[in-house]
């Protein structure tokens, strides 16, 4: 017996007297040190520049009252139902409209309601993946994806991001030495999470020249794009599906979490037809349908035109908040921190000198009172830990101002002792 059967042989499960034969493929899922240490940052006033979800004063609470009070006898039945799997008409119907209104081609492809746009991820993870299968993904990249890939037992293949989107020439060189090619790219294209930056227009036409004709999907995660700053960057986020390349499947994956409500675990996915009929048949599978109450309310949400004047005045909030982490962070931080300045979404991603471990200065910052995301989270290979995820989408512009300071006090007092 090697040492790693022994451990299985003899160290219970936590707290368990048995042995559980869990499946090989839930062992990459582990809880992530991170995820230890923020359990040391839970003091009630602590400052958290961690999280990746909507401040709760921002949420729509009267008109989602007024909604959920003007709904019929029998629009409340059908919420409190099971729904098709494929989601409700009437929602299919709305969000066709507001998707087209962003140029995508839905009549030319189908559009599945997930349960929240990670499980969309997830269900196309699925579909595609074979155990030791490869797949492209970027350096850094949402853990979240990482982690559903991970748990189909992919191997990843980082490619690393530039301040204009993933590296072509490394891109170009994976493709032509991977044998076999990957299964799929994963990328999100605006405002990313963590590193904050857009896909500029040329990197997205090399995309389209690299991958036409090998049959490697595209997995295009666009959860941010409507929280940008300035209309001028509209043209340049377009997206790969509403480009359309010929000889390039898209899958499109977005979400109702950061323009109405994270709690109503709604997404969906905007697949070609093929692609289509096997996620829907995964999705009857995993929850036969996403929460129909939540799907109720979206749709009233969308007809009714408050998407759009909710998603203008919470644009102009998160500006406020992430003009001011710029104009704070470059006030505080010493000059040998350097950042990309986020011209919408949550998320400012700050470069520390190369072989920083920010999770010293981590521990440093929540004796301080205030707490970030390291690097490493991020890295497929969960090893570059140079990079810091700082996040303006949940703490107001006073709370900004205070926080901020603290953070560039513990990388001085780490970096510079
Ligand atoms: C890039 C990205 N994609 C997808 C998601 C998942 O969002 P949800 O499952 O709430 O739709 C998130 C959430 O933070 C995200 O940052």
């Amino acid at each position: 017996m090697n040492a790693t059967e022994m451990k299985r042989q003899t160290v219970p499960n936590s707290g368990d007297s048995v042995q559980h034969r869990f499946a090989q493929s839930s062992e990459g899922l582990s809880s992530s040190e991170i995820r230890d240490l923020m359990s040391l940052a839970s003091a009630p006033d602590i400052i958290s520049f961690a999280g990746g979800m909507p401040g709760n004063e921002l949420f729509p609470l009267d008109e989602m009252d007024r909604i959920y009070n003007n709904l019929t006898e029998s629009e409340k039945q059908t919420a409190l139902q099971y729904g098709p799997t494929s989601g409700i008409p009437s929602l299919l119907e709305s969000l066709t409209g507001y998707l087209e209104t962003k140029g995508l081609p839905v009549k030319e492809n189908r559009l599945l309601i997930t349960t929240g746009s990670l499980q969309a991820i997830h269900i196309l993870a699925r579909a595609f993946i074979d155990p030791g299968d490869r797949v492209l993904v970027e350096n850094p990249s949402f853990i979240g994806a990482l982690s559903a890939f991970r748990a189909c037992q992919a191997e990843l293949r980082a490619i690393p991001l530039r301040g204009d989107g993933m590296d072509m020439s490394l891109l170009a060189k994976e493709l032509n030495s991977a044998s076999p090619q990957p299964k799929f790219l994963y990328y999100a294209p605006n405002f990313h999470n963590p590193a904050g930056i857009i896909y500029s227009m040329e990197v997205k036409q090399q995309m389209i020249a690299l991958l036409r004709g090998r049959n490697i999907p595209v997995i295009e995660d666009d959860v941010y794009s409507d929280i940008w700053f300035d209309e001028k960057d509209l043209p340049e986020m377009m997206n790969l599906k509403a480009m359309n390349p010929e000889g390039i499947d898209i899958c499109f994956t977005g979400s109702f979490s950061k323009i109405l409500g994270p709690g109503l675990r709604l997404g969906w996915m905007l697949v070609p037809e093929a692609i289509y009929r096997k996620c829907e048949l995964i999705k009857q599978s995993i929850d036969a349908c996403s929460p129909s109450l939540s799907q109720v309310l979206a749709d009233k949400f969308i007809r009714s035109g408050e998407i759009y004047r909710y998603t203008a005045r919470i644009r102009e909030e998160y500006k406020n908040r992430g003009e001011t982490m710029i104009a704070t962070l470059e006030e505080h931080l010493p000059e040998y921190v350097t950042f990309e300045r986020p011209r919408g979404g949550f998320y400012t991603w700050l470069q520390l000198p190369k072989g920083t471990d920010t999770t010293i200065i981590l521990k440093r910052a929540i004796e301080k009172g205030v707490v970030f995301v390291t690097g490493k989270t991020f890295d497929p290979a969960g090893i570059q830990n140079d990079h810091m995820r700082v996040s303006f989408c949940n703490t107001d512009a006073a709370t900004i101002r205070r926080g901020i300071p603290l953070i560039a006090q513990a990388i001085r007092e780490i970096i510079e002792k």
